[in-house]
């Protein structure tokens, strides 16, 4: 009868926000409708990415540069659909893609309380092997919205309301927190409705994966190196670790949130600040491992204590099982 229960009673990703949000005395339904902006977006790159494949095979048939083409498109649409989207919301007054050089300012009209950071396409180097890509974003703010600058949107971390991601894979998947632990909502392509697939997700305290791209080995710092050595290696009698690498960060992070364990975007003496981008990638992502349980951390501080300096700024990222992340913590303070 549970079972059957809840085939019938769907919990839609807008029901859960609207039973969250109406907890907060003074909601006032702005974030409910920020949200399904975002979701609107989430989907229409869902669609676009299951055609990419399809664009492809008509490429193949003819015109040979097709291919690059399509692929560069669907960044940029992807950009365009969540900028349009977020500006017309109603709910927004600033914008930042790791797709524009610039922040974008939201007309005077139409502009909200919220700052969305956001990456519209992430790891699109796997589109054209149909492997998993992803959409990650993350929620201000804004204390006055008819008087915004960029130094409002260079806040750290912490201060975010709502991070989350969507990944474009097998299935589509969303994982949300508006700070109240995180959720996992599951596009059911019928309805065309997020649902609620995997309540209340914690990562496990310890796990048995590691994630990094070990071809950038030779040029790491000690501590990274060590690392690396004891997952391989352990001095402990422990089993050694086994490592898992997608190169979509969006991929990588759900899998360490479900299965545990670390992902680790280092410095190397080639990127002396790492490869990912603080506001849309290290920022969410971190956000969504505190509110799972586990941590993050710079090489230097907790992520979300970070202030960044620029909107594109970059930052070394280790995240993961709360247990994992204190081991790669005592590696840099020693
Ligand atoms: P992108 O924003 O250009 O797509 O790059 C970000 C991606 C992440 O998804 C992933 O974690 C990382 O780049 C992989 O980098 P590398 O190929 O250096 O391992
Ligand atoms: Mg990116």
């Amino acid at each position: 009868h549970e079972a059957d229960a809840q085939r019938t009673d769907l919990m839609t990703l807008t029901r859960h926000v609207l039973n969250e949000q109406s907890k907060h005395a003074e909601a006032r339904g702005d974030f409910t409708i920020l949200l399904s902006h975002i979701v609107l977006g989430c989907k229409f790159v869902c669609s676009a990415v299951n055609k990419a494949g399809l664009a492809k095979l008509i490429g193949l048939a003819g015109e040979t540069n097709v291919q690059g083409e399509e692929q560069k498109k669907l960044d940029v649409l992807s950009n365009e659909v969540f900028v349009k989207a977020l500006t017309s919301s109603g709910r927004t007054c600033v914008l930042v893609s790791e797709e524009d050089e610039e922040a974008t300012f939201v007309d005077p009209s139409l502009r909200g309380r919220y700052c969305v950071v956001f990456d519209p396409l992430d790891g699109s180097s796997n589109i054209d092997c149909g492997v998993s890509i992803g959409t990650i974003f993350g929620i201000y703010m804004i204390k006055d919205q008819d008087n915004v600058s960029i130094e409002d949107v260079l806040q750290p971390g912490k201060n975010m309301v709502a991070a989350g991601y969507c990944m474009y894979g097998s299935s589509c998947m969303l994982v949300l927190s508006t700070g109240n632990g995180v959720n996992g909502f599951t596009l059911d392509p019928s309805l065309g409705e997020f649902i609620l697939t995997h309540p209340d997700i914690k990562i496990p305290k310890k796990g048995k994966i590691y994630s990094v791209n070990e071809g950038n080995a030779k040029n790491w710092d000690v501590p990274t190196t060590k690392y690396v050595e004891k997952c391989k290696f352990p001095q402990d009698g422990s089993s050694p670790k086994s490592l898992r690498y997608v190169g979509s960060m969006v991929a990588d992070v759900h899998r360490t949130l479900l299965y545990g364990g670390t992902f680790l975007y280092p410095a190397d003496k080639k990127s002396p600040n790492g490869k990912l981008r603080v506001l849309y990638e290290v920022f969410p992502m971190s956000f969504l491992m505190e509110q799972a349980g586990g941590q993050a951390f710079t090489g230097k501080e907790r992520a979300l204590d970070l202030v960044p300096t620029k909107i594109h700024e970059r930052s070394p990222i280790f995240l993961g099982s709360y247990d994992d992340v204190e081991e790669i913590k005592a590696l840099y303070t020693s």
